[in-house]
């Protein structure tokens, strides 16, 4: 069996689980690291047993025993990050989203396109085991022809503080971190219709109320809640050229009674709630029915979907699967999110 060899770039909190994943998978050895924190880096070195350890990641790019990255790291460094890398000849798993712009997106599908290395945009949404299950069903026409989608992520207290609430290293708030999840996961499961327009609203009323207390939050590795230009809640519609279309609203603070994330698919031959667990409706004998899967996992399970990613990037790096989340569809969202920034700027509708 021949061994993969594999860096991770940025060794933050979301890393943990794609070296916990590569260090389950049985064909592959981490065999370098890289951080911009020395600190961080020699942590995670010795938590994970790596000894090579860069802080620039042309370095590491730059090692033969390096054959594929996962990057890890601020969405303002995804899209230089994923160019060099390819440019290298590492395979690349970059996290969501893509990148912070259009423009720096299609330049990494640019470079994809000449290159002959596998990248994977990190839709981890995709590979949960209830998101699976569900998609065989719906590849099995059991939803028909899917009109209508709605999904929220709505924090009443959780901006990530540090880079995440600095646009010029985000790119944006809840709608960019978040909003990218749902919306991708929506318009993947209803079988990436071709968007057509979009109209979005973003607030930045509340801040980050970090001077709440008594109620714990997600916090980015280097919280810093003294920044914050990123909006606070954002709202969109977007349509596609099926006539479906898809509503989202996302936020990082809201006066509302509780969080809530909640996902749903509406078609004509019946319909799926995804978050918080997985149910399907459907019609028989004239009558409606909530379908309950019996599975081990209803809602979506972090340390699953990931291993699930992981394995699924390193199966294609094998030429045993085809790409499941390719970088046009990360180019795609990334038209959907900008353009939603774009009407929330404008007060208009965009046209795509
Ligand atoms: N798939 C998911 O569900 C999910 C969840 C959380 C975060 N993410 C994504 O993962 C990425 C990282 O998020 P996080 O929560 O781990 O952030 P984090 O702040 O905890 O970690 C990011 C790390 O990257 C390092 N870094 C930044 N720029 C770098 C560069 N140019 N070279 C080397 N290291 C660099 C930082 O020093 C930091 O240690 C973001 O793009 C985020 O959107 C994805």
């Amino acid at each position: 069996m021949k061994m993969l060899k594999v860096g991770v770039i940025g060794v933050g909190s979301i890393s943990e689980l794609h070296l916990d994943s590569y260090k389950e998978h049985e064909e592959v050895t981490i065999t370098a690291l890289c951080d911009l924190n020395e600190t961080r880096l020699q942590e995670k070195g010795s938590k994970y047993g790596v000894s090579q350890l860069y802080t620039s990641y042309q370095e590491l790019l730059d090692q033969s025993d390096v054959d594929a990255v996962s990057i890890c790291t601020w969405n303002n460094s995804h899209a230089e990050i994923a160019i060099a890398a390819l440019l290298a000849g590492k395979h690349v798993l970059v996290e969501k989203p893509l990148s912070m712009t259009v423009d720096e997106a299609e330049a990494i599908q640019a470079t994809a396109n000449q290159s002959n290395k596998v990248i994977q945009v990190g839709f981890v949404r995709r590979h949960g085991d209830n998101v699976k299950l569900l998609k065989e069903f719906i590849d099995q026409n059991e939803l028909g022809y899917l009109y209508y989608a709605k999904a929220s992520i709505l924090r009443r207290l959780g901006n990530p503080g540090g880079w995440f609430s600095d646009s010029k290293r985000s790119g944006g708030g809840p709608l960019i971190d978040i909003g990218v999840h749902m919306i991708d996961l929506c318009w993947y499961l209803m079988g990436k219709p071709k968007p057509v327009s979009v109209s979005g609203n973003t607030y930045h009323v509340l801040g980050n109320r970090s001077h709440i207390n008594n109620l714990s939050f997600y916090k980015a590795a280097d919280y810093d809640p003294s920044l914050n230009d990123v909006e606070d809640l954002t709202n969109a519609l977007i349509r596609f050229d099926n006539g479906a279309s898809l509503f989202v609203d996302v936020s990082f603070t809201l006066n509302a009674k509780q969080d809530e994330v909640r996902c749903q698919l509406f078609g004509d031959q019946g319909g799926a709630e995804i978050e918080p667990e997985l149910s399907l409706v459907s019609e028989k004998h004239n009558t409606i029915l909530n379908l309950e899967p019996q599975i081990d996992q209803l809602s979506f399970d972090f340390n699953s979907a990931f291993q699930n990613e992981i394995n699924h990037f390193i199966q294609q790096i094998k030429g045993e699967e085809s790409n499941m989340a390719p970088v046009e569809d990360g180019v795609e969202v990334m038209r959907m999110l900008r353009a939603v920034y774009e009407s929330a700027e404008s007060g208009k509708e965009v046209t795509l």
